[in-house]
């Protein structure tokens, strides 16, 4: 009697484990399938991004202007906008001997605030914004410039969108790529303000394209760990950190396959267990540790 209730109960443990089996099987070979597509077949059958119209938003160091370069290569003509006019000139005048495209400079500070965005609206009148970059930067702060931060990481996002929203919406297509970070997959503590202005990004950028996809506009969120910039202090490139414009040709290279990403495959591949439930916990540990000290 116990011996065929046990069998009976194998049995159905046994059914429960192999569709468990299956399942996490099929899982696992779709992840993997869309992983190939977006990282490597993405290579081979590239978006044509002209289609998206004629010019870009980028900055005028890193991440956004290695993307800047990337597209003018692609065959993009370029607006740039930072805060120091010399540097805008120069990477300007660079890109277009480089390239052969039209550049055109917006000086502006995004920590600025709301008063900004009505001259940038102005400047950008007529120019046919087909593909918005927004990759705007404030990392580091102390009190004192928690509203800068996130004036400059949160604020430039939405509003800088408004600026470029009705031509998009007028030619019923356009491309915005929003640089948040993989700090904001988990709460980081000692990069409190960064990660939840980044967070803020991400989920700006994912509802916002699933709202407006069915008019013609795309919102991408690329979502990297290191890239060797200023930011990170130029940290040397290794098989883990990317130069900014390997990251931006990987990345741009993702467009048209898929809405969120790490923007590379060995960006891609650091997203595991690790980084989902230790780092955090590290972090955490770390700045107890910190306060205690204090
Ligand atoms: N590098 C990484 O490892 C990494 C990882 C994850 C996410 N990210 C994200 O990637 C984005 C770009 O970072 P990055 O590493 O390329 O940094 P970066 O090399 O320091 O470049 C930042 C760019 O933004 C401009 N900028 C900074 N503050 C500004 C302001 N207040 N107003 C207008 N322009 C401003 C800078 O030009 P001026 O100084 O001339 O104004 C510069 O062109 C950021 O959103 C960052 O959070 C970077």
């Amino acid at each position: 009697m116990s011996f065929k209730k046990c069998s009976w109960y194998s049995l159905l443990l046994c059914s429960i484990g192999s569709v468990m089996v299956v399942y996490y099987l099929l899982r696992w070979s779709w992840q993997c399938w869309h992983g190939f597509k977006v990282y490597v077949l993405s290579e081979i059958w590239q978006t044509n991004l002209r289609t998206y119209g004629q010019w870009l938003y980028g900055a005028t160091s890193g991440i956004g202007r290695a993307y800047a370069e990337e597209l003018a290569k692609r065959g993009l003509d370029i607006v740039l906008i930072s805060r120091s006019e010399d540097k805008l000139r120069r990477v300007a005048k660079e890109i277009e001997s480089r390239y052969k495209r039209q550049t055109y400079v917006i000086q502006t500070d995004f920590t600025e605030g709301h008063s900004i965005y009505s001259a940038i609206t102005q400047q950008l009148e007529g120019l046919q914004i087909g593909i918005l970059v927004s990759i705007m930067l404030s990392a580091f702060f102390c009190l004192q410039r928690i509203t800068q931060v996130i004036n400059c990481n949160t604020l430039s996002v939405t509003q800088v969108r408004l600026s470029v929203w009705l031509v998009f919406a007028v030619r019923g297509k356009g491309l915005i790529i929003n640089i948040s970070s993989e700090a904001a997959s988990q709460p980081q503590p000692m990069l409190s303000v960064y990660s939840a202005t980044k967070i803020f990004v991400t989920y700006f950028s994912r509802c916002v394209h699933a709202e407006y996809r069915s008019k013609g506009i795309t919102v991408q969120c690329v979502a990297p760990f290191m890239v060797s910039t200023n930011m990170t202090h130029n940290v040397p490139v290794n098989p883990l950190v990317k130069s900014a414009a390997s990251f931006a040709r990987d990345a741009l290279n993702t467009v048209g396959y898929t809405t969120y990403t790490g923007g590379c495959l060995t960006h891609a591949l650091q997203v595991t267990p690790h980084t989902r439930s230790i780092e955090p916990q590290l972090r955490e540990r770390m700045a107890e540790t910190r306060n205690k000290q204090d």
